[in-house]
């Protein structure tokens, strides 16, 4: 069994607790993606029991977060497939999230002080980051010092708290690779704000051109909001939240090209994988994740 089997096992094995009095249906829609943290502190920390539970501890706090995240945004797609909301409704999607969540924090109880507060201060941070979005929602947001301030809060907290904690139990550097893990988290939200613009429908497995439509005033919004005159200022205010027709995302597409929008966007995310990679001492498979995240939008940069 590899590694990351070891991780999903390990979920299904404390989750199996609850059958009975949870219904197997429900337990069956814990799906654990990616799993980006896990592997993280399989690289930073090696397999051991100790690690296999720490990346489980994690993952079930990310799975957790995101029922909760699609009960808020009213998502009915998640990785490509209906949402636990919507097919089983979001009093079931909250209370999964509550269930997982808390054996999450019981697990978490039998590890070093560091790590319980380090993960326990990242989960404060993403319910306010997600505060901090949903805020934001209600008008266009053209500060991007905000915005970054959220995406870190809502995104990379967890991720940089699973770079430290991995390096706090092997005894590795653990302020380097949070430095390492809070540029990748940054790095890969602001390559979903540039995906949601430049990927198709396919390829993200959920709609694309949403985030604008959703009352998100992304980075790649705010640049072209502080880049354009007056009058694309208005038309840009203009589509906020709203539900765009072709000539409107066609008229949105050339501003982006107008002013190199999408590059200016890309050269962040890049400065940012360079900044993570520094702290990555080396680590080849560290590095190798960081070039994934820029990898992931730079073929449609072309
Ligand atoms: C996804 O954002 C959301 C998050 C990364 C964090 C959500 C956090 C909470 C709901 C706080 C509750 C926490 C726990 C542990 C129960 P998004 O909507 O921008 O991304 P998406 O496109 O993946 O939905
Ligand atoms: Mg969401």
């Amino acid at each position: 069994m590899s590694d990351i089997q070891k991780v999903k096992h390990q979920i299904i094995s404390w989750s199996s607790s609850f059958k009975g009095d949870v219904e197997l249906p429900l337990l069956d829609m814990i799906n654990t993606g990616k799993m980006v943290r896990a592997r993280l502190v399989l690289i930073i920390a090696g397999e051991s029991i100790k690690s296999i539970k720490l990346a489980s501890i994690i993952e079930m706090i990310h799975f957790a977060s995101l029922l909760h995240d699609d009960v808020i945004d009213e998502s009915s797609i998640r990785r490509g497939e209906s949402s636990v909301n919507a097919r089983f409704g979001n009093k079931s999607a909250i209370m999964l999230g509550d269930l997982m969540y808390s054996k999450a924090y019981f697990e978490l109880s039998n590890f070093e002080i560091e790590v319980i507060q380090s993960i326990s201060n990242a989960v404060c941070m993403l319910s306010l980051g997600e505060m901090i979005d949903e805020k934001l929602g209600g008008s266009f947001n053209s500060d991007d010092d905000i915005y970054m301030d959220m995406i870190y809060k809502k995104t990379s907290s967890l991720i940089e708290s699973s770079a430290y904690c991995a390096g706090i139990i092997s005894n590795t550097n653990p302020n380097r690779l949070k430095a390492y893990g809070r540029n990748i988290g940054i790095a890969f939200q602001v390559v979903d704000d540039l995906l949601d613009i430049v990927a198709s429908d396919e390829d993200l497995g959920k709609p694309s051109m949403v985030d604008f439509q959703n009352g998100k005033s992304t980075l790649p919004y705010i640049y072209l909001y502080k880049a354009s005159n007056n009058e694309e200022k208005k038309f840009l205010l203009s589509c906020f939240k709203k539900t765009l027709d072709n000539i409107s995302q066609n008229k949105l597409s050339s501003l982006f090209q107008k002013y190199g929008i999408l590059k200016k966007t890309y050269l962040l995310v890049t400065s940012l994988i360079e900044k993570a990679q520094i702290n990555a001492d080396g680590n080849v498979e560290l590095i190798k994740i960081s070039k994934k995240i820029s990898e992931n939008v730079h073929c449609h940069m072309q």
